[in-house]
C-alpha cells in the first residue's frame, strides 16, 4: 500500500517540479538558477545520502539583495537540480526582519556530537552568519547591537528540508575574538568541517575588513574555542569573504596539502589561495563572474567539488534577467598538480556531462594552418561545449574563437589565447547587452603556459548567458556572463598577426538539464 502511494505520488511530484518553464531568454540551461528572485553565494554545500545539497543566499521577496534567507536545491549528479522549499527564512519576513541568514556551511553530525539527533535520525547542522539589522535581546538572553554579525547554528532532521535554529544559545560565536571586538559588523561566513586527526569540528570565519581569518574548534558544534588566526596575507584590497579551508591531494595523492581560499570584494574576480607553507599562489585568473566559491562537505578529498556564484557585486543587481537574478558556476572538481615545478590548483568541470552532452560533435574540423584572418564555423546551438587546441609555435599574436555572434560579427564574444603574453582571454566588449554597467564591456585574462607538444588546449562552455573556459589541464579558468541576442548563433575562428598552426576544433551540443 505504501509502495503504491509512493509510486503514484512520485511521478505527480516530478510533473509539478517540471511544470516550471526554464526557457526564458538568458536562462542558463545547464547552470543552476532559482525560478525567481535574487540569489548570491552558494551556502551549506553538502553531499549526504547520495544527494548533493546546494543552499544559497536568497531573497524570497525580490529581485534585488534583501531579506536574506537560505534557498535550497538538490541534485543526484551536480547537473540536474530541483529547487526545494526555502530552508531558512529571514526572521520576521514579510514585516519586521530582525535576523537575516547570511552565508555559511553545513555538515552531517554522524556521531550526534551536537545532541540534535532524535528518534535515530542523524542531524544535519548548518552554521551561518546571523545578521541583525536592529539592536535586540535574543531568546538566548544575548544582547545584539544594530548591524551585528555573529555565527549561529541550525539543524535538520529531515534531509535538509526544514531547519530549526538553536535559539537556546544562538549566536554560538557571539563576538569577534579579542582584540577585534570592534569588528562585530564585519565578522562572517563560517566554513565548518570535521577534522578527523583531532576529532574536532573546525570553523574558519572572516574578519572581513581586517583581511584576517579566525579559526575555532569545537567538540559539539555549540561551544567554540579560538584556535588561531590567519592573515593579512597576499591580496588585501577590499574585504575578505567566504573563506575556505580544506585538504587537496597533490599529484594524485602523493601528498595532501591544506588550502586556504578567500574571496576578495571589490576587486571582483579574485580568490586568494595559499597552499600549505611553501607554495602560495594567488588565483587571479578566474574571470569576472566567479565569486564566493564554496566547497562540498561530505566528499573525499579526492572528490573535492566547489561551486561559485556566477555574478559580480559590481553590476550583479543590474543584469538583464527576469524573473530571477544570478546563476551558479559549473561545479568544479579541484585538485593540485605540479606543473612546471609549481603546485597549481587544477579545476575540472564536474558534472554528469555524458548525460547532456551529445556524443558526436555537431562540428569537427582540423586545420593545418589558419592564416591571418578568419574562418567561418557556421551556426551553433545556444548551449554548446567546444574543445579547441592549437600550436603555441604559431606566428599569430592572438588566436580566438568568436561565439554567440551575429551574422555580421558586430556582436560576438571572443575566447582565445594571446601568444605574446601567454594568456587565455575572454573579450565580452561586444557580447550583446552590455548597457547596464559601464565596466561590463571588458576583456579578462589569465596566465596559461602551453602544455604537452607545445599545444594550447581550451575547453569552452557556452550557455545562454555565460562562457566558462578551462585552459590547459584546468590550471586557468575564466568565467564571464554574456547577454547575447537569442539569434546570435554564429561562430568563427580568428587568427591575428600571423598564422595559427595545427588547429583542432570540436563543437558539441549540450541539452538542457532542466528537462
Ligand atoms: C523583502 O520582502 C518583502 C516581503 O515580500 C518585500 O515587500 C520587500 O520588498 C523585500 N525587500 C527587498 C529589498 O527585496
Ligand atoms: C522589530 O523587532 C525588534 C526586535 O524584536 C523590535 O525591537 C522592534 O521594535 C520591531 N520594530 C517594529 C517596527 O515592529
Ligand atoms: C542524540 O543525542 C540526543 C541528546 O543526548 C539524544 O536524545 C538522541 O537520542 C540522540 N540521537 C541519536 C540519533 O543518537
Amino acid at each position: 500500500m505504501v509502495h503504491l502511494t509512493v509510486a503514484l505520488v512520485a511521478p505527480l511530484l516530478a510533473a509539478i517540479a517540471n511544470a516550471f518553464n526554464y526557457d526564458q531568454p538568458y536562462r542558463g540551461q545547464y547552470h543552476f538558477s532559482p525560478k525567481e528572485h535574487w540569489m548570491n553565494d552558494p551556502n551549506g554545500l553538502l553531499y549526504h545520502d547520495e544527494t548533493y545539497h546546494l543552499f544559497f543566499q536568497y531573497n524570497p521577496g525580490g529581485i534585488q539583495w534583501g531579506n536574506m534567507s537560505w534557498g535550497h536545491a538538490t541534485s543526484k549528479d551536480l547537473t540536474h537540480w530541483e529547487e526545494q522549499p526555502i530552508a531558512l527564512l529571514a526572521r520576521g519576513y514579510g514585516g519586521n526582519v530582525t535576523e537575516m541568514y547570511f552565508s555559511g556551511s553545513a555538515v552531517v553530525d554522524v556521531d550526534n556530537t551536537s545532541g540534535f539527533g532524535k528518534d535515530g535520525k542523524t542531524p544535519l547542522v548548518a552554521m551561518y552568519t546571523s545578521y541583525y539589522p536592529v539592536a535586540q535581546t535574543l531568546p538566548s538572553g544575548k544582547y545584539i547591537q544594530e548591524n551585528q554579525q555573529a555565527q549561529s547554528i541550525a539543524y535538520s532532521l529531515d534531509q535538509g528540508i526544514s531547519w530549526t535554529t538553536y535559539d537556546a544559545a544562538n549566536p554560538v560565536i557571539y563576538q569577534p575574538p579579542t582584540p577585534y571586538q570592534d569588528q562585530y559588523q564585519n565578522f562572517r561566513d563560517p566554513f565548518v568541517f570535521w577534522h578527523e586527526e583531532s576529532r574536532k569540528w573546525v570553523v574558519v570565519t572572516s574578519l572581513a575588513a581586517l583581511h584576517k581569518l579566525a579559526i575555532y574548534t569545537s567538540e559539539n558544534l555549540k561551544d567554540w574555542k579560538l584556535a588561531s588566526e590567519f592573515g593579512p596575507y597576499n591580496a588585501q584590497g577590499g574585504v575578505w569573504e567566504c573563506p575556505g579551508l580544506f585538504q587537496l591531494p597533490l599529484d594524485k595523492g602523493k601528498s595532501m596539502k591544506w588550502v586556504i581560499t578567500s574571496g576578495i570584494n571589490p576587486g571582483g574576480p579574485r580568490a586568494q589561495l595559499r597552499v600549505s607553507r611553501k607554495c602560495n599562489c594567488q588565483l587571479d585568473g578566474l574571470g569576472p563572474d566567479f565569486y564566493a566559491s564554496a566547497g562540498y562537505n561530505g566528499l573525499a578529498a579526492h572528490d573535492f567539488v566547489q561551486i561559485g556564484w556566477m555574478n559580480n557585486w559590481q553590476y550583479g543587481t543590474n543584469i538583464p534577467t527576469t524573473p530571477w537574478r544570478s546563476a551558479m558556476s559549473i561545479p568544479r572538481h579541484l585538485s593540485l598538480k605540479t606543473i612546471g615545478s609549481k603546485a597549481l590548483l587544477i579545476q575540472q568541470p564536474q558534472e554528469a556531462w555524458s548525460s547532456i552532452v551529445k556524443k558526436h560533435p555537431a562540428y569537427s574540423h582540423t586545420y593545418k594552418s589558419i592564416p591571418q584572418g578568419s574562418v567561418n564555423v557556421g551556426t551553433t546551438g545556444e548551449t554548446i561545449k567546444l574543445d579547441l587546441s592549437f600550436s603555441a609555435a604559431s606566428t599569430a599574436s592572438k588566436f580566438a574563437i568568436a561565439v554567440r555572434a551575429s551574422a555580421d560579427f558586430t556582436e560576438q564574444t571572443l575566447v582565445g589565447y594571446d601568444f605574446v603574453n601567454k594568456e587565455v582571454f575572454i573579450d565580452r566588449t561586444q557580447s550583446g547587452d552590455v548597457s547596464f554597467d559601464t565596466t561590463f564591456a571588458s576583456v579578462y585574462r589569465g596566465p596559461l603556459a602551453p602544455g604537452n607538444n607545445d599545444m594550447v588546449k581550451l575547453t569552452i562552455f557556452v550557455d545562454r548567458s555565460s562562457v566558462e573556459v578551462f585552459g590547459g589541464q584546468g590550471e586557468t579558468t575564466l568565467t564571464a556572463q554574456i547577454f547575447p541576442n537569442s539569434d546570435a548563433l554564429h561562430a568563427r575562428l580568428v587568427s591575428t598577426g600571423g598564422a595559427t598552426k595545427r588547429v583542432d576544433l570540436n563543437v558539441y551540443n549540450v541539452a538542457s538539464a532542466w528537462i
